[in-house]
């Protein structure tokens, strides 16, 4: 058994047959935009709807696929909003047509800015907040995230594992030392209960405790 192996696997056992969502895995292996795929979307939709979240903020969405997973989990828990926030306008505009498709749009608010900056803005709380943006803003998405969350709520970051590099010692590049550096500052927090899902490049998932 190897790691590519266990990844298939999984992959596996997440199927689905949307055909909107797998319209957007076939554009995204077209372009190769890295969206989450559908072995971790498939774990923040059941993250999701275990802690019955009501309200997401997702930032750096993209054309909408992670968002899809969320907008269906909170559907399912009776209702909410789940915020896409990109600063790309083409991709916050496509994403609102894939999710309408869906028949997901009314479960969704679009910003287009930087998602960070949104965030602080946002009064919240959020009882889910999902962290995929440019990897040297992880540390300040955290900090502000932490103050943004339910009690009791989760906090998801896609790309942990950085393609093995947060396991080599000597790779001291500044978007590795921020990956690294924003798992430390949730696994080290007593407020927290954290873990790393090895799913596909690595979900760090933390619940605040309380
Ligand atoms: C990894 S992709 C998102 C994929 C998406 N979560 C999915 O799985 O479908 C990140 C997207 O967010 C945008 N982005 C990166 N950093 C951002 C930031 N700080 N604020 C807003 N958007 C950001 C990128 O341009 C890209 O479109």
């Amino acid at each position: 058994m190897n790691w590519d192996q266990v990844q298939q696997y999984v992959l596996n056992i997440s199927s689905h047959n949307d055909p909107v969502l797998l319209e957007m895995e076939k554009e995204a292996e077209i372009t190769g935009f890295p969206i989450v795929g559908k072995a971790a979307g498939k774990v923040c939709y059941l993250l999701t709807r275990l802690v019955k979240a009501k309200s997401v903020f997702e930032m750096g969405s993209g054309y909408g696929y992670s968002t899809a997973w969320f907008a269906m989990a909170v559907r399912d828990n009776g209702g909410g909003i789940v915020h896409h926030t990109v600063w790309d306008e083409t991709l916050s505009r496509r994403a609102r047509e894939y999710l309408s498709r869906m028949g997901l749009d009314r479960y969704v608010s679009f910003t287009v800015g930087e998602a960070i900056a949104t965030l602080r803005r946002m009064k919240g709380p959020f009882d889910c907040i999902f962290i995929d943006i440019d990897k040297d803003g992880y540390p300040e998405a955290v900090e502000v995230a932490k103050d943004k969350l339910t009690p009791g709520g989760i906090i998801i970051i896609d790309n942990v594992l950085w393609h093995g590099r947060v396991l080599d010692g000597a790779q001291r590049d500044p978007t590795t030392e921020a990956i690294k550096g924003a798992t430390q500052m949730l696994v080290q927090d007593p407020l927290y209960i954290t873990t790393l899902l090895p799913i596909r490049d690595g979900l760090l998932v933390a619940a605040k405790i309380g």
